[in-house]
Order: C-alpha cells, then sequence, then structure tokens
C-alpha cells in the first residue's frame, strides 16, 4: 500500500504547490488521480518517485510510505528498486536509442536477470508493435508507439506499483483503449496502479477509487462507481461546465455556482 498524507510541497522553496494532499493506493487496486491544468498531479507523482530534487522541489511537510517504509526522502533508484515505477508525462523515451536499447534503460536497477529476460518478452507480448521495431530508433516512432515503450520500459524493472502520468494524453482513440487494456490487464496480474489523467471517464472507467485534485489538495474522493455517476464530476469533465464568455471553470467553481444556484432559486 501506498499512503500519501499531508504531503506539502514546494518548488524553489516558495511556490507551495501540494497543501496537504492525502491519498492511498491500496494493494492490487487501480486508483485515479484526477484534476485540471496545474492542480499538482505530476507533482505528485515526483514526490512519489524521488524526482522532486530534479525540479528544484522539496517536501516541506507530510510523509510518503510505502508497504509499511517510509521513502519520503529516498533516492530515485531506491525508490525503483522497492517497487515503484513511473510513466513519466509525455512519454519520455530516449530518441536516439532503439526501441530494445531503451527497455534496457528501464532494467538497469533490475538485478534478477531471469526476471529481465521474462519482463522483455511480457513487454513484446503486450505490444507486438515494439516486436517488430526492436531495432528502429525510438525517435522514429509514432506517439502511440512510444508511448507503449514509455510503459514498456517502466516495466521492465518489474513494479509492484506503477505511475502513469497522463497515458492517453495525445493518443487517437483506439490506443487510448489499447491504453485502458494495458492497464487492466497489468492489474488483473496483481499489479498496483496510479494512473492520473486529463481523461476521467477512462480512468473512473476502470478504478476502484478515484481522487479529483485541485489546487494541492484532494476536493473529492470516493469508489470509481461513485464519481462517475456523481453530477459535479459530470458536469465538470463532460465539458458542460463552460460560463458564458467560454472560461473553463475550476471544479470547485462549478460546485460552489450550483451551490450559488440553488440558493439563487
Ligand atoms: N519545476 C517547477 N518549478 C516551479 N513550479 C513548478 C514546477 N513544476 C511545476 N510547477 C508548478 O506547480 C503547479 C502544479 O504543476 P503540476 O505539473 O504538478 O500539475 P499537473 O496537475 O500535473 O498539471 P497538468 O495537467 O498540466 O500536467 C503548477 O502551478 C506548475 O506551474
Ligand atoms: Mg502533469
Amino acid at each position: 500500500m501506498l499512503e500519501i498524507a499531508n504531503l506539502e510541497v514546494v518548488y524553489n522553496e516558495v511556490i507551495l504547490v501540494l497543501r496537504g494532499l492525502s491519498i492511498d493506493v491500496p494493494d492490487g487496486q487501480i486508483v485515479a488521480l484526477l484534476g485540471s491544468n496545474g492542480a499538482g498531479k505530476t507533482t505528485t507523482a515526483r514526490s512519489v518517485t524521488g524526482l522532486l530534487d530534479n525540479h528544484g522541489g522539496k517536501v516541506s511537510k507530510g510523509s510518503i510510505s510505502w508497504q509499511g517504509q517510509d521513502i519520503t526522502s529516498a533516492s530515485p533508484s531506491s525508490i525503483v528498486r522497492s517497487g515503484i515505477s513511473q510513466v513519466m508525462e509525455g512519454r519520455r523515451c530516449f530518441g536516439e536509442l532503439t526501441v530494445d536499447e531503451n527497455l534496457a534503460t528501464g532494467a538497469f536497477t533490475n538485478k534478477n536477470k531471469a526476471g529481465v529476460k521474462a519482463q522483455y518478452d511480457k513487454v513484446m507480448e503486450l505490444f507486438p508493435r515494439l516486436q517488430e521495431r526492436r531495432k528502429q530508433l525510438a525517435g522514429y516512432m509514432s506517439g502511440g508507439e512510444q508511448q507503449m515503450l514509455a510503459i514498456g520500459r517502466a516495466l521492465m524493472a518489474e513494479p509492484k506499483l506503477l505511475i502513469l502520468d497522463e497515458p492517453s494524453l495525445g493518443l487517437a482513440p483506439l490506443l487510448v483503449q489499447q491504453v485502458r487494456d494495458v492497464v487492466v490487464e497489468l492489474n488483473k496480474e496483481g499489479m498496483s496502479i496510479l494512473l492520473i489523467e486529463q481523461n476521467a471517464m477512462m480512468a473512473l472507467s476502470i478504478a476502484d477509487q478515484g481522487y479529483i485534485m485541485e489546487n494541492g489538495k484532494v476536493v473529492m474522493d470516493g469508489t470509481g462507481e461513485k464519481l462517475r455517476d456523481d453530477d459535479d464530476v459530470k458536469e465538470f469533465y463532460l465539458g458542460l461546465h463552460q460560463d458564458e464568455g467560454g472560461e473553463r471553470k475550476s471544479f470547485r467553481d462549478v460546485k460552489h455556482y450550483k451551490r450559488r444556484k440553488k440558493w439563487a432559486s
């Protein structure tokens, strides 16, 4: 189980981005983390995988524990070794490396040789497209193929918890479907998943639990089913939340607006 408790994160010593965030990812579950641009989703992922440092960020309060161990200030490589892998936002592959070489970089913390081989075979089975392109430079592949590769690379470490940061971003509907299927498949095999998404309906359609973040805090949480059926969530995420000027309102604004409407009537 991953437990994020009352987490505060500051960038450059001044910009407070997470303001007391609490999120749990129980073993074997898919947990969706939703929220609009700038809510702090990527910052949350960086906090868990120890990558804040690289971005001038620091945990200023709260804690992150994983399987009962405090990992709040652990190094990125020890966190990967403990079983947490991340697919970063924007499918970061090494463009000048081949598919095989990219996958090898994902296995560098994995000292279990037989395990690496087995994971490699599994990645090829999950993503037949990668099999056809094993010797091709990643930089020449389509966006969808690069996303598959980014997921494949994260799997090479044999994670128990996989964090995906907006895996469906910029993908055509068919590929979004494929990413969704892969997530479900991995989860069926027992992997825990923290799924960060803007595509709320896709994420909630497979999530056991979901959290909606705004301004560095959770503003709503519940089972995937409950959030899927919630009118405020629907209103905000199905695009029915534009005011006269066409401005995108925040999730909280939608709720306040509805409340005001209730009072006014
Ligand atoms: N390295 C950084 N230095 C300073 N501020 C940062 C840094 N990275 C992110 N921020 C700020 O932190 C806030 C949260 O950013 P974050 O990337 O975590 O949001 P997000 O929910 O992932 O958004 P998106 O949906 O656009 O990816 C934003 O206001 C952003 O400008
Ligand atoms: Mg982000």
